[in-house]
């Protein structure tokens, strides 16, 4: 296995400021002590792993920079930064672009108007990404995500508040399996979910919400905040091992595990970055204004 690229930040500046999704309550703040005591155990294991931990450089003022899963997608050499929904989270897509920029990378942003939230929303089991909307990203920059990288989107309405990026509710374990929680889909995206991923594990409602399904896997590993003794079982009759490490001061921020994490080299789960070199789609005819960075193509 490649030696995996994960981008985090640590919880230096991170607390719960404000309200955007029903996990938060600004009485219920985080413990300074713990949260950084929790997103070190969380590095260790991922370190044991063989995964290197890249840091971002953490800033105050911005308690969910914590979050890298929301930084924005990659695919090969192209970071396609998001656009987040609430004010309070758009100064950190400065930080992350020039990350991106500063690593390599093509850093390029959807046009003004549509919202996309990242890896949060928009992960790829196989060659196909899946492409969650309605609370953070929206209908229309998935599809415009889809046309630019030249892959098949297939988007999924979330219906439940809780579980307001695709990220809390449904995580591609490889290419062919997956594990979610079908209570934050409508029938149409259950379906969807059946006749194109092999084998879905089932999350119940009482695991959901110990955010079970947002699980960083590296290799047949699955690390996740808490997991039942059935969906150990489950995941381990698939051929994973369980790690479980508490994330319970993240969750504070509607938060766990995947959040806090972002694949550089690509998720484990996407079989693109085994392709031969890929070339992506031409750039759009009218370059976007803030495209930070397009080197000549190779
Ligand atoms: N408080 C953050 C927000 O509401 C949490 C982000 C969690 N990230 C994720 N990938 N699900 O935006």
């Amino acid at each position: 296995m490649k030696n995996p690229r994960i981008l985090m930040c640590s919880p230096d500046f991170y607390g719960i400021e404000y309200e955007i999704n029903p996990w938060m309550n600004t009485r219920v703040d985080a413990d300074p002590a713990r949260s950084l005591f929790q997103w070190r155990a969380l590095v260790a294991i991922l370190e044991n792993l063989g995964a290197t931990i890249e840091r971002l450089e953490p800033a105050r003022g911005l308690p969910d920079l914590v979050f890298t899963a929301n930084a924005g997608i990659v695919y090969h050499n192209l970071f396609l930064s998001s656009r987040f929904r609430f004010e309070v989270r758009r100064g950190e897509t400065p930080l992350f672009d020039r990350r991106f920029v500063d690593a390599g990378f093509r850093v390029e942003s959807l046009p003004e108007g549509m919202f996309f939230e990242g890896a949060g929303d928009a992960l790829f089991c196989g060659e196909t990404l899946f492409a969650g909307y309605r609370f953070r990203s929206d209908a229309l920059s998935q599809q415009w995500i889809g046309e630019r990288l030249g892959v098949e989107t297939l988007p999924l309405e979330l219906v439940d508040p809780r579980y307001y990026h695709l990220d809390t509710c449904f995580c591609p374990l490889s290419s062919e399996q997956a594990i979610y929680y079908p209570g934050a889909f409508d029938d149409y995206g259950r379906s969807v979910l059946a006749a194109r991923v092999d084998r879905l594990i089932e999350v119940h409602a009482d695991e959901a919400v110990s955010f079970s399904c947002n699980a960083v896997v590296v290799g047949r590993t699955v690390i996740l905040n808490d997991v039942s003794p059935r969906l150990k079982r489950d995941l381990e009759a698939n051929g994973y091992t369980v790690r479980a490490t508490p994330l319970s001061e993240f969750i504070k921020a509607g938060g766990s595990a995947k959040c806090l994490t972002f694949r550089i080299d690509g998720e484990d789960a996407a079989s693109w970055k085994r392709e031969a070199i890929r070339r992506l789609p031409p750039r759009p005819a009218d370059p976007r204004k803030n495209d930070l960075h397009s080197p000549p193509e190779s």
